[in-house]
């Protein structure tokens, strides 16, 4: 008898045409998939509209992707998938720092500065010294680490977000530890700032009584021979969206102290020992 569709069994019907020549992991991963997503769509119901709705909305997020303009890691961001994917991948024993979402600013290539130098180009914001070590999970410095860093300008945007207002490369550079495991360059303070929502995810954000707002930040990358990637964020404490960042990147351990250099001073100093997990 031929097997043809029907709404009770439509997910085992769907995954019933995987064939015998299928990659495992993406036999396992595609089954589970159709499940939930023919368990969700029987869950609510889905009417004709909305179908078609979540079509247009797909598409459109799709379109408004560019070089430097990631709409569907925003919607996964947004969605808290950024941050359970990167639980899942980065359960970390203690003492070690903790993991937060790339984002979609990251740019390759960097250029790799000495260490002390300044990572802002436009001269704007108030300016801060970034500073601690690179250690193991023993104590022990860190030789040969790359930090990878990068921030918003004081008006709240990456360079990549202003080509021709900000200089390339502004508030991003690479460090390079020696011996000491030691690290020390000058950013600006960040600023918080919202999201991009100008699209999709801004008009999902709206339709379900949500901000866009990210609380102030300092992105880095730390990589090492023998020790695992560890990409996170430093937090600016006090800043108003800690407890309700747009993308649920906050974890404790990451909001930091950024203090006066002195009491009538511009300069801030924010200070972090980053911990390694041997690979
Ligand atoms: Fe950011």
């Amino acid at each position: 008898m031929i097997d043809y569709f029907t709404e009770d069994r439509s997910a085992e019907q769907v995954n019933g045409r995987i064939g015998p020549a299928t990659s495992p992991r993406l036999a396992h991963v595609m089954t589970s998939l159709v499940n939930h997503l023919h368990a969700f769509i029987k869950d609510v119901e889905l009417t004709e509209e909305e179908w078609a709705a979540a079509i247009s909305f797909l598409t459109r997020s799709g379109q408004i992707c560019s070089d430097t303009r990631q709409e569907f890691i925003l919607l996964s961001d947004i969605l808290g998938v950024s941050m359970l994917v990167d639980a899942i991948n980065h359960r970390q024993p203690e003492g070690a720092t903790e993991t937060t979402v790339f984002g979609p600013f990251h740019v390759d290539g960097a250029p790799e500065r000495q260490m002390g130098d300044s990572i802002s180009l436009d001269g704007k914001g108030e300016t801060c010294l970034f500073e601690g070590r690179v250690l193991d999970l023993d104590g022990n410095p860190v030789e040969g680490a790359l930090i990878d860093v990068w921030s918003d300008n004081e008006d709240g945007f990456y360079d990549v977000q202003q080509p021709g207002v900000q200089p390339p490369f502004n508030n991003r550079g690479i460090f390079r530890t020696g011996a000491d495991g030691r690290y020390a360059f000058r950013g600006i303070r960040p600023v918080s700032y919202p999201i991009p929502h100008d699209g999709p995810a801004g008009q999902l954000l709206d339709a379900l009584g949500r901000h866009p707002w990210r609380p102030a930040h300092m992105h880095f990358m730390v990589t090492a021979p023998g020790y695992r990637r560890v990409i996170t964020h430093l937090f600016v404490s006090g800043d108003p969206y800690l407890e309700s960042d747009a993308v649920f990147g906050v974890k404790a351990s990451l909001i930091t102290p950024f203090e006066r250099v002195d009491r009538d001073s511009e300069t801030w100093r924010a200070a972090y020992d980053f911990v390694l997990q041997a690979e």
